[in-house]
């Protein structure tokens, strides 16, 4: 196939073999989000470039070398969203929900594009799950954040894979005293910071913190600590938020080099991360971020919340083997007819048991064939039994009842007593 007719590099099919994990994960993540009382909201995937810049930060990677914009045929600058928060916070202005206080519960999912490098785990077009609350200030909707994701990794099987990290980026005020500080020390490092680090220095000093520039590190040993520069407010916040989760008897590990590729946090910040997956380990990442809504030209009104990376929770739920047998069965029944008036009769049969058993997944056999290929299709769709309809069956009007998977023996069931027979056997998603 000519390289312009494949698909663009990074960004991926997801093929039918695939898509029954994908709507595993999704639909436990939506029930979930459900019982703790939050609703969705749908963003458009394009927004003014303007936007991102704005919220993102202009000096971060995302912003600098990773967005797809382009030019529109209106000349406006248009940006394929890196991310939702942004998109998130432009919607809940421009609707006006937020306004006098309302809190807002909200989360989305969708694509998301990065012109990053692609690897496992990294991709140019991925999905994430993001949740974003507003006008709620206390470390008690943080913990809530963190208690939901920390019950879905226990219902996917998950939880002894991955650790929490966490870190205080503090108020606006307790981060700009620190900031200086830092820029202080580094500067009488500078010769020994690595080219990135000395540009950063300039731009976006904390983002030298997460460097992986091995002497820089070691510059960093006895560099100023955050954890020291955090005003009473936001050290209250923090310790409120580690009671809680100590409460539930979540583990976490403090890193005080947790900053984020993000310029809008304030005060908490978390990762969780797994070394199941190589290098891109962090599956779900988010904080605080006060200032974002003031920033973007609304009323100050806090914000906070997470998105997690849809690819990389497939890829751990693939690699630990916790994908339950029932997900990949999309068939639970599968009739074979054999003949004009069989398929007539079981066309029909097929819309009786339908309507009474509306869960049921039922799969009627399309394009006819001798006894021996429905067979081979019904077998091959993993269906749990074979409905049979044959010259003796329509005599008689019944229908062969035929276990395909484990024991039994092939028996007939009146057709009137088909669904009732089926309710009893099959364990309906
Ligand atoms: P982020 O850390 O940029 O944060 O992305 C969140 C998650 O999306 C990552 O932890 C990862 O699982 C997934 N992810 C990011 N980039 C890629 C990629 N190239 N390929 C595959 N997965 C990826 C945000 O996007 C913030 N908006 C999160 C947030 C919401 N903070 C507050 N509210």
């Amino acid at each position: 196939m000519s390289k312009s007719l494949q698909a663009i590099r990074g960004m991926n099919d997801i093929l039918p073999e695939q898509t029954p994990v994908w709507r595993y994960f999704e639909g436990t993540v939506s029930r979930l989000l459900d019982n703790y009382g939050y609703k969705q909201i749908r963003m458009p995937i394009v927004e003014f470039t303007e936007l991102f810049k704005r919220s993102i930060g202009e000096v971060t990677d995302i912003v600098e070398k990773e967005m797809y914009t382009f030019d529109d045929r209106n000349g406006d600058s248009l940006t394929l969203r890196p991310e939702g928060t942004a998109a998130c916070v432009r919607a809940v202005l421009e609707h006006g929900i937020t306004g006098g206080g309302q809190v807002q519960k909200l989360w989305y999912i969708g694509p998301m594009f990065r012109h990053e490098r692609p690897q496992k785990g990294r991709y140019r077009q991925f999905h994430q799950i993001g949740l974003e609350v507003f006008n709620l200030d206390g470390p008690d909707i943080d913990a809530e954040l963190i208690v939901l994701t920390w019950r879905l990794w226990g219902e996917l099987g998950i939880r002894d894979a991955v650790k929490l990290e966490l870190n205080s980026l503090g108020t606006s005020e307790s981060r700009a005293r620190y900031r200086e500080a830092l820029v202080e020390y580094l500067s009488a490092h500078h010769d020994k910071l690595d080219e990135d680090s000395q540009r950063r220095l300039k731009t976006n000093p904390l983002r030298v913190l997460d460097t992986k520039n091995a002497d820089t590190q070691a510059v960093l040993v006895d560099a100023p600590k955050m954890a020291d520069y955090l005003d009473d407010e936001s050290r209250a916040h923090f310790e409120g938020l580690k009671a809680r989760l100590d409460a539930v008897g979540i583990p976490y590990v403090l890193n005080p080099k947790l900053v984020r590729g993000l310029d809008y946090y304030s005060k908490t910040v978390f990762e969780w991360v797994t070394d199941k997956l190589g290098a891109q380990g962090t599956v779900c990442a988010g904080g605080r971020y006060d200032g974002l809504v003031e920033q973007m030209g609304g009323k100050p009104t806090p914000g906070v919340g997470f998105a997690m990376g849809i690819e990389r929770l497939v890829l751990l739920l693939e690699t630990l083997e916790q994908i339950p047998d029932e997900i990949s069965r999309q068939v639970d029944v599968y009739l074979c007819a054999f003949g004009e008036e069989a398929e007539l009769a079981g066309l029909a049969l097929a819309e009786r048991v339908r309507d009474q058993l509306p869960n049921l997944r039922l799969q009627v056999n399309a394009g006819a064939g001798s006894f021996k290929s429905q067979f081979k299709k019904a077998d091959k769709s993993g269906a749990l039994y074979a409905l049979i309809l044959g010259d003796d069956e329509m005599a008689q009007q019944v229908v062969g009842f035929k276990p395909l998977r484990g024991q039994g023996e092939q028996q007939s069931i009146a057709w009137d007593a088909l669904a009732a027979h089926l309710a009893t056997c099959v364990v309906q998603g």
